[in-house]
C-alpha cells in the first residue's frame, strides 16, 4: 500500500509516519507544503527520510496561497465570528489540493494526515481531498485510534522520534499563527507572553506611532507607500511592521464544525491590518446598500471556508459577487500603527462616492438643505404612522393629531 503524507514534521505526523509502515506495511511518501511557516525544510525532509519515508516533496506554495487564498480573504473581510482572520482554515485546501497532485503522481492508494477527530483541520482536508479525488481513501490515524498527546510521547521515545517537549499546539502560516493547548485551554486565564511570536506586548512596542500607506486595486493590496510590492513580500513586510507594534493579538472564544466551544489564540498583524485598511476603503467607494449586503455575503464567506467548504457551489457564487463588487475598489489607505492598535487614519479613491462638496458645512455646499423636508416626510410617513396609531390605543392617550401623519393622508 502506497499513502501520501502531510507531514510538518511535528509530533502527530512523525508517529503516524512511523505507524503507518509497522502497523500497514505501508511505503510512506512525505508532502510538506510551504504556506510561509517559519520552518526548516531541509530539516523536515531530513526527518522524514530518516523515519522511513520513501521519498519527500517540499512544495513552496506561499505565492499561490497569497494570490488564490488571501486576496479572496482580503476581498471578502473575512473574519469568522467577527474574530478570527481564517490563517489555519484557508490554508487547508491548498495543502489537500498539493497533496492530491503528488498521490496521483504517485499513483497511490491513499493519503493521509494528522488531524485529530476533535478539530476543524480534519473537516477541511477531508472534504477538499473527496472533492477532489473521490476515489481516494483518506486515513487518518490519530483519530481512527484515538491517540492522545501522553500516548503519542511514549511511542515517540520508544521509536527514537525526536521530539521537543512542547507545550502548545501552533500552527503557523503567511497569513497568521494559531496556538491553542496548555493553560490557554483555560479561558479565564490571560495568554502567557511565551505564546506570542510576531508580536510584541503593548507594554514593549515603540514610544513613536508609525504610518504606513497601503495602495490597493481590485480590492487586493499591491503596494506600500506608493512603492509596487510582490505579494507575498508585502505581507511578510506588514507582518513585521504591525507586529512591532503589537497589532494583531487574538483571544477569543470560538465554536468549531463539530460543536465544541474552544479558546483559539491567535497572531495575525498583516491580516488584521489589511482587513481593517480594506473595509475602510470599501466604505469610501461602496453605495450604502451594496455595503450593507456585502456584509452578509462576507459574514457567509468566513463561515464556508471555516467550515471546510472551500470547494462549495455557494462559495464560487459568492465569489462572483465579491470580485464583480471589488473591480472599483481602487485607492491608498493611510494606517497609523501605535501600541497595540492600528487605525485607520487616512483614505484616498478616484472612485470615491464621498463629495466633498456636499459633505462640507462650508458655504460652497451644493447640497440643497431644503430638500431634506420632503425626504424625511416620505422617508418615516410608515413609521410614523403605525406609533401614532398605537399610541390611540394608550388609555393615557390624549388626542393631538400628529403632524407629520396628517399631512400625508391630507
Ligand atoms: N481554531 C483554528 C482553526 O480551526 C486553528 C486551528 C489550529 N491548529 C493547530 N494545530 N493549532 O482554524
Amino acid at each position: 500500500m502506497k499513502i501520501v503524507l502531510a507531514y510538518s514534521g511535528g509530533l502527530d505526523t512523525s508517529i503516524i509516519l512511523k505507524m503507518m509502515q509497522e502497523k500497514m506495511n505501508a511505503e510512506v511518501i512525505t508532502v510538506t507544503v510551504d504556506v510561509g511557516q517559519k520552518d526548516n525544510f531541509e530539516k523536515i525532509e531530513e526527518k522524514a527520510l530518516k523515519l522511513g519515508a520513501l521519498k519527500h516533496y517540499t512544495i513552496d506554495a506561499k505565492k499561490e496561497f497569497v494570490e488564490k487564498y488571501i486576496f479572496k480573504a482580503i476581498k471578502a473581510n473575512a473574519l469568522y465570528e467577527g474574530s478570527y482572520p481564517l490563517a489555519t482554515a484557508l490554508a487547508r485546501p491548498l495543502i489537500a489540493e498539493k497533496l492530491v497532485e503528488i498521490a496521483k503522481k504517485e499513483n497511490a492508494d491513499a493519503v493521509a494526515h494528522g488531524c485529530t477527530g476533535k478539530g476543524n483541520d480534519q473537516v477541511r482536508f477531508d472534504l477538499a481531498v473527496k472533492a477532489l479525488y473521490p476515489e481516494i481513501k483518506i486515513i487518518a490515524p490519530v483519530r481512527e485510534l484515538n491517540l492522545t498527546r501522553d500516548w503519542e510521547m511514549e511511542y515517540a521515545k520508544k521509536k527514537g522520534i525526536p521530539v521537543k517537549d512542547k507545550i502548545y499546539s501552533i500552527d503557523e502560516n503567511l497569513w497568521g499563527r494559531s496556538i491553542e493547548g496548555g493553560i490557554l485551554e483555560d479561558p479565564f486565564e490571560e495568554p502567557p507572553e511565551e505564546v506570542f511570536e510576531w508580536t510584541l506586548s503593548p507594554e514593549k512596542t515603540p514610544e513613536k506611532p508609525e504610518y504606513v500607506t497601503i495602495d490597493f486595486a481590485e480590492g487586493v493590496p499591491i503596494g506600500l507607500n506608493g512603492k509596487e510590492m510582490d505579494p507575498v513580500e508585502l505581507i511578510e513586510t506588514l507582518n513585521s511592521i504591525a507586529g512591532k507594534h503589537g497589532v494583531g493579538r487574538i483571544d477569543h472564544i470560538e465554536d468549531r464544525t463539530v460543536g465544541i466551544k474552544s479558546r483559539e489564540v491567535y497572531e495575525a498583524p498583516a491580516a488584521i491590518t489589511l482587513i481593517k485598511a480594506h473595509k475602510d476603503l470599501e466604505k469610501l467607494i461602496l453605495t450604502k446598500w451594496v455595503l450593507e449586503f456585502k456584509e452578509i455575503i462576507d459574514s457567509k464567506w468566513a463561515w464556508l471556508i471555516y467550515n471546510g467548504l472551500w470547494f462549495e457551489p455557494l462559495k464560487e457564487a459568492l465569489d462572483a459577487f465579491i470580485d464583480k463588487v471589488e473591480a472599483d475598489i481602487n485607492g491608498s489607505v493611510k494606517v497609523k500603527f501605535y501600541k497595540g492598535n492600528v487605525s485607520v487614519v487616512g483614505r484616498t479613491s478616484e472612485n470615491a462616492l464621498y463629495d466633498t462638496k456636499l459633505a462640507t458645512y462650508e458655504k460652497f455646499s451644493t447640497f440643497d438643505q431644503k430638500l431634506a423636508v420632503g425626504f424625511i416626510e416620505l422617508f418615516g410617513l410608515q413609521s410614523v404612522l403605525a406609533y401614532s396609531s398605537k399610541s390611540k390605543l394608550d388609555p393615557a392617550y390624549t388626542p393631538t393629531e400628529p403632524v407629520t401623519a396628517k399631512k400625508a393622508i391630507s
